[in-house]
């Protein structure tokens, strides 16, 4: 059996720009869908997965995502009170326990490979989780444990979690060439960051869950800014792929890019009709919209 993955580190320093004005003072990871924020279920996935450790890269702005995962003494005791307890269970079981959560500023918002990078004392000698809060994904398995088993199955190495997306849309994503592929586990040879649809080598993109082996601290040490004068993680990646095994885990279930308008409300709808309290009602709002267009 490979070590095991006890850490996950969750990048929340990004600014979020393309969802302002809604994230000038709120953290675009605060965002709800439905009733929860797309930072518990992040965390939620992480603890299905196994995960002991969470360390969260922050940045100005973002203390309310401590305080979210921190107890709320007045909130509890009125909650007791007026007899919620469902409501105030669900509360306490959101917070991961004492001691296993950590917090790093990321003092300037360098991109994602600096984020990942921030977290390194924290993670050590050891492999480690990335989730991106953003990156909603509605599945059976939470994905993260698909990605351990996967891990399990092939002894180690570093798991990105892959999907196809239209061909016309590689410019939107990292998108690996592909190696050996038995159709689920598919061996990774090569990553770009954002390929033209005419230069990607392939339409399959990596999406935000990565398991990763801590020699990638080394290599961001030296990264230099890559597209948009960020320090890139595929950057990062495409380099660690010469000396490690890395593989693409083709995930069951549906990702939404909540960190997109249109992505986050695609989400709102489809969490929604997952929920016994509200698939009826929803889907008659659906039907109503649908037939006025
Ligand atoms: P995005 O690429 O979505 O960037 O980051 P962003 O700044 O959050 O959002 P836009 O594009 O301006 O709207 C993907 C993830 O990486 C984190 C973000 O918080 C998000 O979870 N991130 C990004 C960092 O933690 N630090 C960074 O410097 C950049």
């Amino acid at each position: 059996m490979p070590q095991k993955v006890r850490k996950a580190v969750f990048p929340v320093g990004g600014l979020g720009t393309r969802f302002l004005p809604a994230t000038k003072a709120m953290p675009k990871e605060m965002l709800p869908v439905v009733d929860r924020p797309l930072i518990q279920y992040a965390v939620d996935e992480a603890k299905a997965a196994g995960i002991e450790e969470f360390i969260f890269v922050t940045g100005r702005g973002k203390v309310i995502i401590e305080d979210h995962f921190d107890r709320s003494y007045e909130l509890e005791s009125v909650l007791r009170e007026r007899g919620k307890d469902t409501v105030l269970d669900e509360l306490q079981d959101g917070i991961p326990k004492t001691g296993s959560v950590a917090y790093i500023r990321q003092q300037e918002p360098q991109g994602l490979g600096h984020a990942v990078w921030c977290a390194k004392r924290f993670i050590g000698d050891e492999p480690f989780a990335v989730i991106l809060a953003d990156d909603l994904i509605l599945s059976e398995k939470p994905c993260l444990a698909q990605m351990m088993e996967a891990r399990d199955e092939l002894g180690g190495g570093n798991i990105l979690a892959a999907m196809e997306v239209p061909h016309e849309h590689t410019s939107r994503y990292g998108i690996l060439r592909p190696g050996n592929d038995d159709g689920k586990i598919v061996e990774v040879k090569h990553l770009v960051e954002k390929p033209k649809p005419s230069e990607a080598p392939s339409n399959l993109a990596v999406i935000g869950r990565y398991i990763l082996e801590p020699a990638v601290f080394d290599l961001l040490e030296n990264q230099s800014r890559g597209a948009g004068n960020e320090i890139q993680l595929t950057d990062v990646l495409s380099s660690l792929l010469k000396t490690s095994s890395f593989y693409g885990l083709r995930f069951e279930g549906t990702r939404f890019d909540c960190g997109d308008k249109i992505g986050f409300l695609h989400a709102n709808i489809a969490f929604a009709l997952e929920r016994d309290d509200m698939k009826h009602e929803m889907s008659e709002i659906i039907r109503e919209i649908g037939s006025n267009l």
